[in-house]
């Protein structure tokens, strides 16, 4: 299966997002509002993608003790987001409470390992993708380069979301473990996050064509 891209609306505000949406056309099922969009538009711009028929991807990253993560993810799943992130590092109790505030029916629970933009130990991602694992994440945000070794210590129960996704030559910006979609897409990562590869550029519509036709010229 190929990797499914989600365009990170990572602008300030709800014109610039719908506006750029309009730009990239249906391509763009999977959406990401991180923390500056929730910031300033809030709930109601999550209402509003689900009105154009976008899947909204909640990138908050949680981390807070148990309870206060539990009701936060219990207010994400009544607004209708298909999945969020946590951090791992905020320890088995606090995933627990996350996945069980989730219940059957809400959001998918992602627990980031480490940042793209932060060197890490390999030892120390996969320490906390079994941490997720263990607490009954449904995946990890990782890097394209962790792939491989979070398949082979924890199988495929996990999905991998990859972020630091960058076209062949791009700029890195403050990413520390970049990758090309090809290389996303070798690693069999479920899930890119597509942020400035597609915001900063001047055709967002042509990059996510090219990244979708990478993908569906590289096996996995
Ligand atoms: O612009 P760029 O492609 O670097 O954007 C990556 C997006 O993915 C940003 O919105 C960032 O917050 C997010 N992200 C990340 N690393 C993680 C989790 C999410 O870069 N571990």
């Amino acid at each position: 299966m190929s990797p499914i891209p989600i365009v990170a609306l990572d602008v300030p505000t709800r014109l610039q997002a719908l506006h750029l949406l309009r730009r990239l056309g249906p391509r763009a099922e999977w959406v990401k509002v991180g923390l500056q969009l929730f910031c300033s538009e809030g709930p109601e711009l999550v209402r509003a993608l689900h009105g154009e028929g976008r899947r909204v991807f909640l990138d908050l990253k949680f981390h807070d003790i148990p309870t206060t993560v539990a009701r936060a993810v219990e207010s994400a799943a009544e607004l209708g987001v298909e999945m969020l992130t946590l951090h791992a590092s905020g320890g088995a109790a606090m995933l627990r409470a996350a996945r069980e505030a989730r219940g059957s029916a809400g959001p998918k629970l992602f627990a980031v390992t480490v940042l793209t933009s932060l060197d890490a130990k390999p030892e120390e991602v996969l320490r906390f993708a079994g941490t997720a694992a263990d607490a009954g994440m449904d995946g990890v945000v990782a890097s394209v380069h962790e792939a491989n070794q979070i398949r082979r210590s924890i199988g495929s129960e996990l999905a991998i979301l990859s972020p630091g996704i960058r076209l062949a030559g791009g700029t890195a910006h403050d990413q520390a473990r970049i990758a090309t979609p090809a290389e996303a897409a070798r690693a069999g990562v479920d899930f890119v996050v597509l942020g400035r590869a597609i915001t900063a550029s001047d055709d967002p519509a042509a990059c996510l064509e090219e990244v979708c036709s990478v993908f569906a010229a590289t096996p996995g």
